[in-house]
């Protein structure tokens, strides 16, 4: 049996989509185990470029079972119109499957959301807008709504009615927004719920059985580990756990069923939303990084802030995730650059950081530690083989490597399927 983990090792997008599409060619399933249509995982085969915000890279390849498991939060409508993209690129998503146990977003909840980030003004996360942060809300007050109480309408009406009952005070009073009606909300989502009901299943023991039967399963995480509601830049952070933790928790395995855990790290770094960023570059190299790495949202569209490499970041994510391989990714991206920089540690307040600050306040005033590489400043886009590459792209993934104690597995050098170099690549020293 096979069990790998995907996940992010910075602040999302660091194109975890590609990387699970490749995996997913020889597995059995890919499972996504938190998070909402907040994640945006772009893929590009050929002409196809497919961006998903709820179903996993898996539905790329024919013979592999995409599964929403428990520990995601869904908008129904967006599942909807992804599964009806999915038919119109002739993609099979009859073989989707959604855990029962998983939470629902209501419309109250996106709502919540965006009055919120209104009120906290300069104070605000930069959330996607979609709801994700009220919906685990509700799931840890205990009073959410899964995907199993849509088939038992009664309950599904109770739940919505005592739902608003607390929203519909706290909208207009609070918010000064207008309140919700029960009846249309129960309406609205009885009908995705007869949609739906095909794709409902119990995918722990989905699983389980793939697992038991010497099956391969590859969990996808979306965001990344500094996003992490525990481990990450609290509370600039999304409100589930990327991390490998979460990934057994939010799909129902444990944790001597994984094989494998690959961090998934840009060449550079980037961030979407508010929150302290040490490497953030203000001038013309981070520009070029951003355009050149087309850092613009999946999902809303934003411009991400982009810097160099961070690997006091990358070293913490290796602590917390266990990565035993890494996959560098847009390497293609720092061909542009004369020099390229990489930070091995932060100064602040007079001290010099080699670990995450404890205090979150510190984060704030690091000044980056830089070491400097020569750039290579050829294109790399057509290179396939780990030798072919220049010699200063070596240097540069061999000090990752060496830095963080992990070996890179992959590197990838354009978004298209094929544009990638594998087959231990670097060993860690
Ligand atoms: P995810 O959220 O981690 O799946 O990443 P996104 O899809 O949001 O952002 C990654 C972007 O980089 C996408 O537009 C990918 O097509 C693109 N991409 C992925 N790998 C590479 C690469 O090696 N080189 C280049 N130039 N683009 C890449
Ligand atoms: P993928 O899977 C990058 C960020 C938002 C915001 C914070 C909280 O594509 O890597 P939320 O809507 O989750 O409550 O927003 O998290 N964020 C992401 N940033 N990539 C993502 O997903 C993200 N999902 C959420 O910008 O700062
Ligand atoms: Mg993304």
């Amino acid at each position: 049996m096979s069990a790998t983990i995907i996940l992010g090792a910075q602040w999302g997008d660091e194109g975890k989509g590609r990387v699970v599409d490749v995996f997913a060619k020889d597995a059995d399933a890919v499972v996504r185990y938190q998070g909402g249509n907040n994640a945006g995982h772009t893929i590009m085969v050929g002409e196809q470029k497919l961006a998903l915000s709820l179903i996993p890279s898996g539905i790329m390849h024919p013979g592999c079972i995409p599964v929403i498991a428990s520990g995601t939060v869904i908008d129904p409508k967006v599942l909807i119109g992804e599964l009806d993209m999915a038919i119109e690129k002739n993609l099979e998503p009859d073989r989707v499957r959604v855990s029962s146990n998983a939470h629902v977003i209501m419309p109250y909840h996106r709502k919540l959301d965006a009055v919120k980030e209104r009120y906290l003004g300069k104070n605000r996360i930069g959330t996607t807008k979609k709801g994700i942060g009220p919906a685990y809300t509700d799931k840890y007050d205990r009073s959410g709504i899964r995907i199993q109480d849509l088939f038992d309408p009664g309950i599904f009406k109770d739940k919505v009615v005592t739902a608003l009952e607390e929203k519909n005070r706290v909208l207009p009073r609070v918010y000064n927004t207008l309140p919700m009606d029960a009846d249309e909300i129960v309406d609205e989502y009885l009908g995705y719920a007869r949609r739906l009901e095909p794709h409902v299943a119990d995918t722990s023991l989905l699983i389980w059985e793939i697992l038991e039967r010497e099956g391969s399963v590859v969990f996808e995480g979306a965001q990344g580990t500094l996003l992490d509601v525990d481990h990450g830049t609290y509370p600039f952070v999304t409100s589930s756990n990327p991390t490998a933790g979460g990934a057994l928790v939010g799909s129902g395995i444990g944790p001597k069923a994984v094989d494998e855990i690959v961090g998934v790290a840009k060449a550079y770094i980037s961030r979407v939303g508010t929150g302290p960023f040490p490497t953030e570059l203000h001038d013309e190299i981070g520009d070029m990084m951003i355009e050149l790495g087309g850092e613009y949202g999946t999902v809303t569209g934003r411009r991400r802030r982009c810097g160099w490499l961070d690997l006091v970041a990358l070293r913490y994510a290796v602590r917390v995730n266990t990565f035993t391989r890494l996959f560098i990714t847009k390497l293609d991206i720092l061909s542009a650059f004369d020099t390229i920089k990489v930070a091995v540690g932060y100064r602040a307040n007079g001290e010099e950081h080699h670990h995450f600050p404890r205090q979150q306040g510190v984060l704030y005033h690091c000044e980056p530690i830089y070491r400097e590489f020569p750039g290579w400043k050829t294109d790399i886009s057509e290179v396939r083989h780990y030798a072919d590459l220049p010699r200063d792209a070596h240097r540069y993934l061999e000090f990752i490597a060496e830095e963080t104690g992990v070996p890179i597995g992959w590197v990838s050098v354009g978004p298209e399927r094929d544009q990638m170099l594998d087959g231990e690549l670097v060993d860690a020293v």
